[in-house]
């Protein structure tokens, strides 16, 4: 971080159940631009506040940083939605050898403490949480980051059908580089931009695609992104789900992007659940949709612009 904080913030807590104190950096891996929580010296701020992430490892890993980094008696605000970590928000603090204050409001639970000046098991929560390569993958992993310790099948249906592409293209949504990998097996693949808006997932997708060819953006592919434009093909296994809820208007917003940066004639590959009504947002950008392979209830389109 640049300038020193003395507040952070970590995701978008309701207003109306948390203050964010003045000046308090972002912190979130989902925001891009934010600050890194892991950057933030130990034992140097006096307030936290984390809307905390519904994995468990995530959210310990999350809380551990958080704990770090603040100073002995600086105050932590932790909540969570009830049913997305936030009933065991009180124990996992506890664990960290934290007196814990804890309300329950609008479906979350909320809770507040003062950093111990010993907190216990930090070094171990921030390991499990931590990036990591796994055999099974043969990737640089973390936790938190989409499927982030096996295949996942939709994009496996893709890889098994993914032709020898060539020419200028992007990964959106680009996970751990999966798709990208292969794709930059193509000797005549000129140029790859891979973007996500899971920093995490960028830094791990740096590590696993170490191909001059290849760039990198965190970004938010609901706005417009630099250098997405006249591409030859585009391949990506689209998010459906925002903060948790099924938003298919995500995946359909990558599709409308998708058309946006090819130039006529070039291609989408698209892998999908089957039950995403994807159909109708190909049908409306692209000359010509074709179903490639449908299997174990995912299915993958090749659009032409
Ligand atoms: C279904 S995963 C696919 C990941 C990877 N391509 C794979 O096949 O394993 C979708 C990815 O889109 C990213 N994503 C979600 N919303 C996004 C947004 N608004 N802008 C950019 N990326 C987003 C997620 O972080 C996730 O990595």
């Amino acid at each position: 971080m640049s300038d020193p904080v003395s507040a952070i913030v970590y995701g978008l807590p309701p207003a109306e159940l948390a203050d964010i104190p003045e000046g308090a950096a972002q912190v979130s891996p989902l925001i891009p631009g934010s600050a890194r929580l892991e950057d933030v010296p130990p034992d140097s701020l006096a307030e936290a506040v984390l809307l905390a992430p519904p994995g468990t490892i995530e959210r310990r890993y999350a809380l551990a940083l958080a704990l770090r980094a603040l100073r002995p008696g600086g105050r932590l605000v932790a909540l969570a939605p009830k049913d997305r970590g936030g009933s065991r928000l009180g124990k996992e603090l506890a664990g960290f050898g934290c007196v814990v204050a804890e309300e329950a409001r609008r479906h979350h639970r909320i809770c507040v403490l003062d950093r111990p000046k010993a907190p216990a098991g930090l070094a171990t929560a921030l390991e499990e949480g931590g990036p990591r390569h796994i055999d099974n993958l043969a990737l640089c992993t973390q936790p938190g980051v989409f499927s982030w310790d096996r295949l996942d099948p939709g994009s496996a249906l893709l890889l098994s059908v993914l032709p020898r592409l060539a020419g200028r293209g992007a990964d959106l949504g680009c996970g751990l580089g999966l798709l990208a990998r292969a794709v930059l097996a193509c000797e005549a693949v000129a140029d790859l931009l891979l973007v996500d808006i899971d920093r995490r997932a960028v830094e791990m997708a740096r590590r696993n695609v170490a191909d001059p060819r290849a760039r990198f953006a965190w970004a938010d592919l609901r706005g417009p992104v630099a250098d997405l434009a006249r591409l030859d093909f585009v391949v990506m296994n689209p998010p459906f789900h925002d903060g948790g809820a099924e938003d298919r208007a995500l995946g359909q917003g990558f599709i409308a992007r998708a058309a946006e940066a090819l130039r006529p004639g070039g291609a989408l590959w698209l892998t999908a659940n089957a039950h995403l009504p994807y159909e109708r947002a190909l049908a409306e950008r692209f000359g010509s949709v074709t179903l490639r392979a449908s299997e174990g209830g995912y299915k993958v389109y090749e659009a032409r612009r």
